[in-house]
């Protein structure tokens, strides 16, 4: 699905560029392009950032369950 119209970015090249190091939507607009047009893609592409963010932050139940 497109986030940002203006230049073509979606939610998975968001979720790479999370996934790749992006933390800030300063970070994600270097890499991909998103926001630097008319910036009305900004909250949602926050929010696939944050997202992705906390995804990192949970545990890993299985891994811990492991050790
Ligand atoms: S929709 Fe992203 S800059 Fe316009």
């Amino acid at each position: 699905m497109y986030i940002c119209v203006c230049n073509g970015v979606t939610d998975s090249q968001i979720r790479q560029a999370a996934e790749a190091g992006c933390r800030t939507m300063s970070e994600l607009t270097m890499r991909t392009g998103a926001g630097a047009n008319c910036g009305s893609c900004v909250e949602a592409a926050t929010a696939l950032l944050d997202e992705a963010q906390v995804r990192r932050s949970l545990p890993l139940p299985m891994l811990s369950q492991a050790a």
